[in-house]
């Protein structure tokens, strides 16, 4: 029975729960700079169930903000009757310590901790100092999400430096791995790149920490995963630990104001001799798997899903009973997914073999097909599964073909502007009307410094982009000077006279409307100039020279890419499957809201790029990658595609796919071409010699899949 001293602590600790429901971080600089975004009670409890257990007597939480986690892991673990005996958070803000350390005093006597203290400072330094130098039955965290650049506005005193943090990883793992363990580690540590957004260095932090035989339970925000940097931490994971649980938010409300979509995993360290076996030589277990739950972010659905664990009874402590408790306890109420561990190491294996460090780590080289997923009878279907073993899938960039995103200028307002006249031809000049920023007004500019542009995926017409359909031009004013900066860039230089021969001035009225823009004020108010993506424009060829005399040229755009000027191109949000288009006219620029996809071998032209990416299979693989938006969208991104699998194409089935393509253009029209796009994959996906029957029936699969994913993607949103 609860004593007097207890049900007081109890009464005072849910005060504090209340006042901490809609406490925000001190300050929007200090929530951008720290990741100060909160786990809340309700999310913590379901992240907590799942990851303690009998065998968890010691917990920490290394960046503990206001202690949502702490609170709830040592609730559920004396609801299990395994009071902790060690709890510690870790905060680097005065202001959340003190707050955690008040809920710690309550949690301590409510929940029997025996000790329970908040530490305050830089974690990565604690580490540093041995001040943490034990590991831990539980490290729970959700670790600060902060892209590089931001970093180092996290204020004085704070380790924000790629290598800095790179060092005091490596100094830990000395002391707190084992010898065996130690290069796999080091290396991996040495590889995550500096352009790593703050949780990949604390991920890894929070792995250090963790007992052999303990557990981790983390919050990820998904944006994460689909960055190339995720790679290195993801190998870490299925290297060093045995995933359990993947709780996946299939929208974005988990956080309220911060609009992103977040999973939660929970997992169990290897032993240092399971750890040390590469996983290309790993044999799966008959009964190793990871429960994978699917949960929107309706509060009711978090406060029910999350009041279900935490009255379940207490954690097995074997693995496989953990999943089966879990699943009986939610079954019903959440989607739930058995996943073979073997297929989702495979996935972790094709991302990590992109890099140099795969070779050194899985000595195996780059042969996957050794731990391609085990087949099933009926290879119908993109599911690499279904056919593995029986045919060779690869990624759709290592064969020469390329995936990128189209142009970000920056301040679309300043950059972009509609053609006055709808008839897209230019003259020698043509009259624009400028961005919303600006008022609408008409301008006449020399034809020159545009470049038609495909910016809104409504005005195109599919397959095939006509330049005159285009409305939208790109300012492109490289070589094009105002004459107060022409005056300042003339001088001194010995180049003068070829420098200036190639410059150009500009015209008037367009001098004027930089000039204007150069003082209009945007977004949260700042001058356009200053916006971080348009502050990085240098000038491109003349760049060093205008450094050095101190001229700003932010109204040149740098030199476009391939990338910027594919003719090949995807929509980033499509409200139906995703299309690809094709325009023909190279100067066309494509903006940003598009992945644009191009290639440097000769085999790949545009046309069997074009009827290759608007076959079912890829449609398909694009439904299974992309990102469901609210309203039933789904989001492309470069990446995403990238990792795309499509079967093997070689010289002969590639001149077949670019004869369909060509016939998607012309009169015979893209609907009836397609149904042969689809068999020519669906023959490639099958061994050979397959029948016509087993073709037609593949492809007619892959079509079924599709229309089932997208119809799946939609009624989720809108039920
Ligand atoms: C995403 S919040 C999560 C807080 C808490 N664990 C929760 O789940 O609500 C990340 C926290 O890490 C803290 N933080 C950021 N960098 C840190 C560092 N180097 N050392 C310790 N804490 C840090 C931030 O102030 C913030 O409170």
């Amino acid at each position: 029975m609860a004593s007097r001293s207890t049900e007081l602590a109890l009464a005072r600790l849910q005060q504090i729960r209340q006042s901490m429901e809609s406490f925000n971080a001190p300050s929007v600089a200090a929530q951008k700079a720290l990741g100060q975004y909160f786990t809340r009670l309700p999310l913590a409890r379901i992240l907590a169930a799942l990851s303690c257990g009998p065998n968890v007597h010691s917990a920490i939480d290394p960046m503990c903000g206001i202690g949502d986690l702490l609170d709830a892991t040592a609730e559920r673990q004396w609801s299990c009757s395994v009071p902790l005996q060690m709890l510690l958070g870790v905060e680097i803000d005065e202001s959340l310590a003190a707050v955690s350390a008040q809920r710690m005093a309550e949690v301590s006597i409510a929940y029997q901790v025996e000790d329970a203290s908040i530490m305050t400072g830089d974690v990565f330094r604690a580490l540093s100092c041995r001040t943490l130098s034990e590991q831990y039955d539980l490290v729970i965290a959700n670790p600060p999400y902060v892209r590089y650049q931001r970093m180092a506005k996290a204020g004085p005193g704070v380790v924000s430096q790629h290598h800095a943090l790179q060092q005091l990883l490596a100094d830990a793992s000395a002391r707190l791995l084992p010898d065996a363990e130690r290069s796999a580690w080091d290396l991996l540590v040495q590889a995550y790149p500096a352009t790593a957004d703050l949780a990949v260095p604390s991920w890894f932090l929070c792995s250090l920490l963790v007992k052999s035989g303990g557990r981790l339970g983390i919050v990820l925000p998904d944006a994460w995963l689909s960055r190339d940097y995720a790679d290195v931490p993801m190998y870490m994971l299925w290297r060093f630990f045995h995933p359990e649980f993947i709780v996946r938010g299939i929208d974005a409300g988990w956080f309220g104001g911060a609009h992103v979509h977040t999973s939660l995993i929970v997992a169990e360290r290897l032993a240092t001799s399971d750890a040390l076996i590469p996983l290309a030589r790993r044999t799966p277990k008959p009964d190793e798997s990871v429960l994978e739950l699917d949960m929107d972010g309706n509060a009711c659905t978090v406060r029910l899903v999350s009041e279900q664990l935490m009255a379940m009874g207490p954690c097995p402590s074997a693995r496989g009973d953990r999943a089966r408790a879990v699943q009986d306890v939610l079954a019903g109420r959440v989607s739930l997914r058995v996943r073979e561990v073997h297929d989702l190491t495979f996935e972790t294996l094709q991302r990590a073999s992109r890099h140099k460090w795969y070779g050194t780590l899985e000595p195996d080289g780059r042969m996957l097909d050794r731990a391609a997923p085990r087949g099933t009878s009926v290879p119908s279907s993109i599911e690499v599964r279904e056919c593995a073993g029986m045919t060779t899938f690869e990624q759709l960039c290592p064969s020469g073909i390329h995936v990128g995103q189209g142009l970000r200028t920056g301040c679309n307002d300043f950059f972009y502007a509609r053609l006055a006249s709808s008839s897209g031809a230019f003259h020698k000049d043509a009259r624009i009307i400028t961005g919303r920023a600006f008022g609408g007004s008409h301008l006449s500019v020399p034809s020159e410094c545009l470049r038609l542009a495909v910016r809104h995926y409504r005005e195109l017409s599919w397959p095939l982009v006509s330049s005159s359909d285009l409305t939208s031009v790109l300012l492109y004013l490289a070589g094009w000077f105002l004459p107060e900066d022409a005056e300042h860039l003339k001088g001194s230089s010995d180049d003068d006279t070829s420098l200036e021969s190639s410059w150009k001035r500009l015209p008037i009225q367009l001098a004027d409307h930089i000039r204007t823009a150069a003082q209009t004020r945007v977004g949260a108010g700042i001058p356009i100039p200053l916006l971080s993506a348009v502050r990085t424009n240098t000038g491109g060829a003349v760049s060093s020279l205008a450094r050095s005399r101190g001229v700003f040229l932010w109204y040149m755009l740098p030199q476009l890419q391939s990338r910027h000027l594919a003719s090949i191109f995807v929509p980033r949000v499509n409200h139906d499957s995703p299309k690809a288009y094709l325009k023909r006219d190279e100067s066309v620029v494509v903006d940003a809201n598009f992945v644009t996809v191009w290639s440097t071998d000769a085999v790949w032209t545009e046309n069997a790029l074009l009827a290759l990416l608007n076959s079912s299979w890829m449609s398909l693989a694009m439904e299974r990658q992309g990102t469901c938006l609210g309203g039933g969208a789904l989001k492309v991104d470069a990446i995403q595609l990238r990792h795309a699998r499509v079967p093997v194409i070689l010289g002969q089935d590639t001149a077949a796919l670019a004869q369909l393509g060509s016939a998607m253009t012309s009169a015979v029209g893209a609907a009836d071409v397609l149904p042969r796009v689809d068999d020519l994959l669906a023959r490639l996906s099958l061994p050979p010699g397959a029948s016509p029957q087993e073709i037609r029936d593949t492809s007619t699969a892959t079509r079924v899949r599709l229309i089932e994913a997208r119809s799946r993607r939609q009624k989720k949103e809108t039920s």
